[in-house]
């Protein structure tokens, strides 16, 4: 019994992004809109008979098992499946990175949600999706949201799909400094008090995309920009070189700015890489 399939694994960006609380287990309680870009990752699973996990990255070479998020992935699905009168098995996993690491993207929450993705394929459906989504909610705060995919707002730590949205197709030019940002940095900087003076709230951003305007909102960003001023100044150029409107991904680095077509991104990227190092990329909305 060998069998195998290879899968895309695509960034997300947050189009809103708000924290409501700190909570007494040390995470924050989210209101956040997340997206699938077609900026991706493959994903190659295979899976035989044994018991071994393998997770490969290209160049990246052998990863170190028990600490990578897809060998967590795997042996969680494992146990479920097992549970439910599946067999043993074993699994070699090879990623080609495209997403930066550390970039507010979900690169790795991905891998792990598309891992899950391509077993329960290999396996013919065996666990169900909210199966999936409670394995994923043990992986990380929005390894659930890659689970069901598209564009959702989710609620908790992120790992609640409160509901799925249909939204039109946007072009997006993202920009990456090449710097990692460490999540928990840019959460313990946050200064939950204070007022936000362009803050957005959810009700003005749903009824916005009913009218097929996407308002872009990430409270995170305040606390981005005071350790990392450099995300500023990229967040600005966005703005002076003609993006609609930009803000950072997640908890950055990545910033992202909202172009008026492919033609227009493709301008907009071709200005931000004159002014600053790093990477750049036109991407659109994945469905
Ligand atoms: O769940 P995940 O691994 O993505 O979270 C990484 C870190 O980000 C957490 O350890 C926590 O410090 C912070 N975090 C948070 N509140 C969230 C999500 C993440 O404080 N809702």
């Amino acid at each position: 019994m060998t069998s195998e399939i290879t899968l895309n694994s695509p960034a997300k960006i947050n189009l809103y992004l708000d924290v409501t609380c700190k909570r007494q287990d040390g995470f924050h309680e989210l209101c956040t809109v997340m997206q699938e870009i077609d900026l991706c990752d493959t994903i190659t699973v295979k899976v035989s008979k044994g018991d071994d996990i393998i997770v490969t990255a290209g160049s990246l070479g052998n990863i170190d098992g028990k600490k990578n998020i897809c060998y967590k992935a795997v042996l969680l699905f494992k146990e479920k499946y097992i549970a439910k009168g599946g067999k043993q098995f074993a699994a070699s996993i090879a990623i080609d990175k495209k997403i930066p690491m550390g970039g507010g993207l979900g690169g790795g929450s991905s891998n792990a949600a598309y891992v899950l993705r391509a077993l329960n394929e290999l396996f013919d459906k065996a666990l169900t999706d909210d199966e999936l989504v409670e394995i994923s909610a043990q992986l990380g705060s929005d390894v659930a949201f890659f689970v069901k995919g598209g564009t959702a707002l989710c609620l908790g730590r992120g790992e609640i799909i409160k509901k799925q949205l249909d939204v039109p197709v946007n072009y997006y030019v993202l920009f990456n400094p090449g710097i990692e940002i460490p999540t928990p940095s840019v959460y313990k900087n946050l200064k939950l008090t204070a007022e936000v003076a362009d803050k957005i709230d959810i009700d003005t951003f749903m009824s916005k995309l009913d009218e097929e305007e996407i308002l872009l909102y990430n409270f995170l960003e305040t606390s981005v920009f005071d350790l990392y001023p450099q995300e500023k100044k990229i967040r600005d150029e966005f703005i002076s070189v003609g993006a609609k409107k930009s803000i950072v991904s997640g908890s950055g680095a990545t910033v992202l700015g909202l172009a008026d077509s492919e033609e227009d991104a493709l301008r907009i990227k071709a200005e931000m890489e004159k002014s600053f190092s790093g990477q750049a990329w036109v991407v659109k909305t994945y469905h």
